[in-house]
């Protein structure tokens, strides 16, 4: 088997079939995910938070530091409904922690949240290779669009239903996100305990019943999971909790040290950070407000709420009171470079599944360049 050739190396002319998750809430970085482009795989830049101008800035400054393709990934879902009694709860629950930390106690009034279609406008505007979706299915018109300028689609899944539902949209590839995930569930169909399939258990039957690719993605940590998920049937491996220890990783010092003590610090799931559940480390601030759960709002308006006391915990290093978003994989982060990472990972799969270290010719040899825009794609000032 040739690990490294299939179905996304081919679209999208990269010599690995590996993505660097999106990793939004400071991980993530322009300088992250050129590095994962230029060394062969799928870099991601998180587009779903930030407003239109700073994501365009994002884009312009992985595009200084690398020519090869790499995605953005936009959430879907909207807002959840406000409500004043659940923001004044948030507010009265969050007051003690902001005065730990000598922040006034009313957390800033929440700023509108960045529109979809503008942020919709930015790719289009920018021409970027790639866009990944996650909390819902595009609306067909959106991935017309997307299409006809030449842009790469990806859903993400977290069961069998949305994997049809993401099918029948016209996503060209399906991210099956396992239970083991850091980060966000991407479920959008039924209880986020209804998403929670493991990742040897949600490939085949992914593979099994949608014809889209699928990119595996949760746990994977090595060339060992990257192997496990080919021979289970994935087209790309989709990796985020290995990359956060990385030197080009925006994770806080002790954040990273904390993902490879592991030992007593487990994964658990909790909506405390942003309204939305998701996999982080377990910390102070989760386990003091886990009873007070039901109370909080929804995505984004929470996500807002604990914005100042995120930020400031992460330029003190005060992990106590940081989103520290991991999967359960993060014993084996390692604090590598990026590229040294994906060459060790590459020499894994190949020597496991006995095919070639790449399809391709070597990362450095010959840079990957971009696709051409293509030229009957609809005006992007008209997008609207
Ligand atoms: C710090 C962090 C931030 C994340 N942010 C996003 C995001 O903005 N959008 C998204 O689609 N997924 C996000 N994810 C989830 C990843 O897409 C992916 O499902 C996950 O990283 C794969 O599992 P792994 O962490 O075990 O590799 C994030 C994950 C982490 C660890």
């Amino acid at each position: 088997m040739n690990w490294s050739h299939t179905a996304l190396t081919e679209r999208l002319d990269i010599p690995y079939p590996i993505i660097q998750a999106p990793l939004a809430g400071g991980p993530g970085t322009p300088q992250l995910a050129a590095a994962i482009s230029n060394a062969g795989g799928l870099g991601s830049l998180a587009g779903g938070y930030p407003q239109p101008e700073a994501l365009r800035q994002a884009i312009a400054e992985i595009r200084a530091l690398t020519d090869r393709p790499f995605a953005v990934n936009l959430a879907l879902g909207g807002a959840a409904p406000g409500d004043p009694a659940r923001l004044a709860r948030a507010r009265e629950l969050l007051a003690p922690y902001r005065a730990e930390l000598g922040l006034p106690p009313e957390s800033p009034v929440p700023p509108e949240p960045p529109g979809f279609e503008e942020l919709l406008d930015v790719m289009m505007a920018e021409r970027v290779a790639a866009v990944s979706f996650i909390f819902g299915a595009p609306d067909t018109v959106y991935l017309d669009l997307l299409r006809d300028a030449g842009i790469v689609t990806f859903g993400t899944a977290t069961h069998l239903l949305e994997a049809i539902v993401l099918e029948e949209s016209g996503v060209d590839f399906i991210v099956a996100q396992g239970a083991e995930a850091g980060g966000h569930r991407g479920t959008f169909i039924g209880h986020p305990e209804q998403g929670l399939v493991g990742i040897l258990t949600l490939v085949p039957l992914l593979t099994k019943h949608i014809r889209v690719p699928i990119v595996a993605g949760g746990g994977i940590m090595d060339g060992r999971g990257i192997a496990a998920a080919r021979i289970l049937g994935a087209a790309g491996i989709q990796m985020g909790t290995a990359f956060l220890a990385c030197p080009e990783s925006g994770a806080s010092p002790a954040y990273k040290a904390l993902l490879s003590e592991g030992s007593e610090i487990a994964t658990t799931l909790s909506r405390v950070f942003t309204g939305r559940v998701g996999r982080v480390l377990r910390n102070r601030l989760v386990n003091e407000l886990h009873p007070h759960e039901a109370d909080l709002p929804g995505f984004p308006l929470q996500l807002f709420l604990t914005e100042e006391l995120r930020q400031v915990a992460a330029e003190r290093d005060l992990t106590d009171f940081m989103a520290l978003w991991a999967g359960q994989g993060c014993h084996l982060s390692e604090n590598r470079p990026a590229a040294e990472l994906i060459a060790a990972w590459a020499g894994q799969a190949a020597t496991l599944l006995g095919g070639e270290e790449s399809s391709r010719e070597p990362p450095a040899a010959e840079p990957v360049a971009q696709k051409p825009p293509v030229d009957e794609s609809p005006d992007p000032a008209c997008f609207i």
